[in-house]
């Protein structure tokens, strides 16, 4: 079983749509070992996307990440990273297949509706930048069929 890190950001949340999101995770077949509404902070939005630091878009992005509340959520399943970033699509709306919840649910490459990690091992790590090892519940139900 492998883990990745999801955000539901801030557009999707005040847009009302985390429901359907999470029941999309659901759905899909990833377990849900961590889940909290947060709002983070400056520092905190900085800290997370750290490895953009340089990129143009870096102000903007953490602005916008500590604008309002957003849903950090661990999933685990068989190949999680992968699969998660299939079930989001492309970073871009625009370029986001048909069926995917940024094809659903994004507005622009800023506002994208959700967080994927990009590998396992950052899988890991960025859960562990949200939630201490208790609040990681390895022992919940299995996945369930839906
Ligand atoms: P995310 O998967 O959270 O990882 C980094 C984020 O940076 C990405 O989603 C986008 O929201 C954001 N991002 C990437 N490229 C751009 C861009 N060119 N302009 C604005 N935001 C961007």
């Amino acid at each position: 079983m492998e883990r990745t890190l999801a955000i539901i950001k801030p557009d999707a949340v005040a847009g009302g749509h985390s429901g359907k999101i999470i029941d999309r995770i659901i759905v899909e077949g990833f377990a849900i070992r961590a889940m909290k509404l947060t709002q983070l902070t400056k520092r905190q939005a900085e800290g997370f996307y750290a490895v953009h630091a340089e990129r143009p878009f870096f102000g903007e992005l953490t602005e916008f990440m500590s604008s309002a509340p957003c849903i950090p959520l661990v999933l685990e399943r068989t190949d999680a990273v992968a699969k998660w970033r299939e079930v989001i699509g492309a970073t871009n709306p625009a370029d986001a297949a048909e069926g995917t919840i940024r094809k659903q649910f994004a507005a622009s490459m800023g506002e994208n509706a959700v967080h994927g990690s990009d590998s396992p091992e950052n899988g890991i790590k960025e859960g562990r930048y949200f939630f201490s090892e208790s609040e990681i519940v390895s022992n919940g139900a299995d996945v369930i069929d839906a």
